[in-house]
């Protein structure tokens, strides 16, 4: 059997994938415990594979703390060792049996993937969303200016948040997932039954920045907000207000899974500005896959599949074509094009485009988005692996070439990517 050893680590994923998929289980449960033994008082014998890890820890009498250390250092482990993303929610996972199967499956659905069949018609798939859709209109819309960052997950949104977050007249925090809902109680309701938590860190951590509150002080704030039930567009008014000189940049990737959503932002907003990122299908659909976007999303945010690698084509089909139907309704002086592909390449030159478009002064700190964010703003919601880089890095732009996409596009991806002037292998 194969063994896991520190010294090979590097070669350990190579190994793993020659495997046939029983032999890379069992090597995977090896690994996952011997892991686990260097932060746990525990023996690889006391780690029963089939037994609930739980069961185990209480057994033995470890606490949580420690528990917590050892589950968080196995998925930082998965990341380095496997180049696997992992999750907080994952944690869930209940034992090393099941945990080892899931890794073998998405080793091989990363980099040996099946191929999948060809999606025939985008318009005859199914579809799901986790919100019922916002209601009435807010009782007044408000008139400072406003920007939206619309694209696709995995469209190098992230980066392009902090580029805008570095000018001084602009305030870019992490995704604040606000647009679909009508109050903040209703949302807060939704998020929990459905799973989505996370998404009020955003808010939150806007917050913090704005008010120069901890995180305490800021989730105090939130709740209060979640109790009194205050419109959505009230708490947008509060965060603009807060700004003060500043513009509020809301850069939220899921608006784009829904028409209603999009267009909610015109009733919320008198002077909004758009700003939209597309991405080559190739370089969004790799890094969906690889990012295992699909465990986070759930088959909630429109387009459902199985497949992983067809679910990040209708994610990226989805996600632009309703962008471009919205901008039909969206005077021109309001609505600006980027790519990310000259986001990474020629900074300078497109953001002074985007500072004349949003009527501010072009600002060198934009070049430098990593000694211009503070921590909270670097860190916040959106890409797990913002922290993996210091300055932006043009290198990354067609990174999807080592592992492009198994299936055929479909023809309307295909169509949809030679109006955006992607060339497609
Ligand atoms: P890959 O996963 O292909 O590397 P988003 O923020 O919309 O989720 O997009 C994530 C993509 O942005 C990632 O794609 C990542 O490489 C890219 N990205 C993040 N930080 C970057 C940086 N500093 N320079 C260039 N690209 C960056």
């Amino acid at each position: 059997m194969l063994q896991y050893s520190e010294s090979d680590s590097d070669n350990y994923r190579c190994l793993l994938l020659s495997l046939p998929l029983d032999e890379r289980i069992s090597s995977l449960s090896g690994y996952i415990k011997a892991k686990l033994v260097t932060f746990l008082p525990l023996t690889i014998e006391e780690l029963s594979e089939a037994h609930k890890f739980q069961d185990i820890i209480s057994q033995n009498d470890v606490s949580k703390e420690l528990t917590q250390e050892a589950v968080s250092g196995l998925f930082v482990d998965f990341k380095k060792v496997l180049d696997l993303q992992f999750y907080p929610f994952e944690e869930q996972i209940d034992t090393i049996a099941k945990l080892a199967s899931l890794l073998a499956f998405e080793m091989e659905d990363i980099w040996q993937p099946k191929t999948p069949e060809r999606i025939e018609s985008m318009g005859g798939e199914p579809k799901c969303w986790p919100w019922v859709l916002p209601r009435g209109l807010p009782a007044k819309k408000i008139k400072q200016s406003v920007v939206f960052l619309l694209s696709c997950p995995r469209s190098g949104s992230t980066i392009s948040r902090l580029i805008l977050g570095a000018h001084p007249q602009l305030f870019s925090p992490p995704e604040l997932h606000l647009l679909p809902f009508s109050s903040m109680g209703e949302r807060e309701a939704q998020l929990r039954d459905n799973g989505f938590e996370s998404m009020r860190w955003g808010p939150v951590e806007a917050l913090m920045e704005l008010h120069g509150w901890d995180w305490d002080q800021a989730n105090q704030f939130y709740d209060k907000q979640v109790e009194v039930d205050l419109p959505v567009s009230e708490f947008y008014g509060h965060l603009v207000d807060s700004c003060g000189d500043r513009i509020l940049v809301d850069k939220t990737p899921s608006y784009a899974y829904h028409p209603e959503w999009l267009a909610r932002a015109e009733d919320v907003f008198e002077n909004a500005k758009y700003i939209f990122l597309t991405r080559h299908p190739y370089g969004m659909i790799n890094s969906f896959v690889k990012l295992r976007i699909k465990t986070v999303t759930n088959n909630m945010f429109g387009p459902v599949d199985s497949d992983s690698w067809r679910l990040a084509e209708k994610w990226w089909y989805t996600g632009n074509a309703n962008i471009i139907e919205f901008f039909k309704k969206i005077p021109e002086n309001k609505r600006s094009s980027i790519r990310y592909e000259d986001v990474v390449a020629d900074t300078e030159n497109v953001f002074s485009n985007i500072c004349d478009f949003l009527n501010v002064n072009f600002s060198s700190d934009i070049l430098n988005p990593y000694d211009n964010n503070s921590d909270v703003m670097l860190h916040g919601a959106g890409d797990p692996n913002i922290g993996k880089y210091k300055k932006i890095d043009s290198s990354l732009f067609d990174s999807w070439k080592k592992t492009p996409p198994p299936q055929q596009l479909s023809e309307e991806t295909k169509a949809l990517a030679e109006y955006f002037q992607y060339p497609l292998p």
